[in-house]
């Protein structure tokens, strides 16, 4: 059964989870953008003692939008991922997201994240378990490989066992951490694989790079992370190319306002100042990054350490100019 799908004119979009980064005040300030058809959360560690975090909860019941949530859950213990989706059935989320994919080393060491590819009889064990005791749809965040993309046509193998909503792929390894070339082949190798939606990942960058790869790979949609940071109107813009309308073109005005809002939900934070900033910085420098290749106001964005000195920067270079 699908529960995603690409309609013509319509290229499903979702918003790839990013720890940090994806909190409810940037998805609500998305859904003001133009937001993607779902999101997924940051993933929630899954472990003996653990519970469903507030941040969590307030997300699933506090966010501005009405479209689907789905919660991903980090761990190795079938019989946790159980238990906490069995809290999770009081929730009205779109599914539960297993997360085969984080290549960080010290997440990778536990044995959880990506590491789960050299484990795929728990990814199994973890799936039949969620499955058999609750009735939340289960999707799947996956890299193409641990070490190598020689390693995808089992793992593939090993998911087409399963009743999945979605199958996430990131098409890079796991080893390839976030440097190695993205190779979107492998979405059409998942296609012909799995009878649930395929949705391709990593490194779409523009709402065109959107529409090529979902020709190309007959995908059902496309996930975006870190381009919908530096640029949060790209599911507006990527809906506006599929129905051949006026692509949104961001001013500096647009930018000025939407790190203004920013900073507003930091001042309700208790932490210092440097503090505030820092969390305002994690999104204005790919902002910047993106808005000036020549690499000076970045430059001079990674060294702001107040919000005054932060705000005058981006006042200067986007409204100003
Ligand atoms: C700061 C950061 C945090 C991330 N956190 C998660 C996470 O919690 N769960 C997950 O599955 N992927 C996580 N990812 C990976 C993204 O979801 C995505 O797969 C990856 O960035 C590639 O997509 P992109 O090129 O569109 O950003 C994270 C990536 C970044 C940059």
């Amino acid at each position: 059964m699908c529960v995603t799908g690409q309609t013509q004119g319509k290229i499903f979009t979702s918003l790839a989870p990013m720890r940090g980064l994806t909190t409810r005040h940037f998805m609500d300030m998305l859904y003001d953008c133009g937001e993607p058809d779902e999101y997924v959360s940051e993933f929630l560690r899954v472990h003996p003692t653990a519970t469903i975090p507030s941040n969590i909860i307030d997300l699933i019941e506090n966010r501005k939008s009405m479209v689907g949530l789905s919660i991903q859950l980090l761990g190795k213990e079938p019989e946790h991922f159980s238990r906490i989706a069995k809290m999770l059935q009081n929730y009205k989320i779109k599914s539960i997201n297993l997360n085969c994919g984080c290549p960080m080393p010290k997440i990778g060491r536990k044995g959880v994240g990506g590491t789960l590819l050299t484990e795929l009889n728990t990814i199994d064990d973890i799936i039949s378990m969620i499955s058999d005791n609750t009735n939340i749809p289960i999707s799947v965040k996956t890299r193409i490989g641990y070490k190598s993309p020689r390693e995808f046509a089992v793992i593939l193998s090993h998911l087409a066992r399963h009743k999945l909503s979605a199958v996430y792929v990131h098409a890079r390894t796991v080893k390839g951490m976030y440097s190695e070339p993205v190779d979107f082949e492998y979405i059409t190798i998942a296609k012909a694989a799995l009878d649930c939606p395929v949705i391709a990942n990593g490194d779409i960058k523009t709402a065109q790079e959107a529409a090529n790869i979902i020709e190309k790979t007959n995908a059902n949609g496309i996930m975006i992370g870190r381009a919908a940071i530096s640029n949060p109107w790209i599911f507006r813009q990527i809906n506006e190319l599929a129905n051949k309308t006026k692509i949104f073109a961001p001013t500096g005005e647009d930018y000025f306002n939407f790190i203004e809002k920013l900073q507003s939900f930091a001042h309700k934070l208790v932490l210092t100042d440097f503090q505030k900033t820092s969390s305002v910085k994690k999104y204005v420098i790919p902002i910047a990054d993106f808005v000036d290749p020549s690499g000076d106001f970045p430059y001079r964005i990674r060294r702001a350490t107040t919000l005054k000195d932060l705000t005058n920067m981006c006042k200067n270079f986007f409204v100003k100019k």
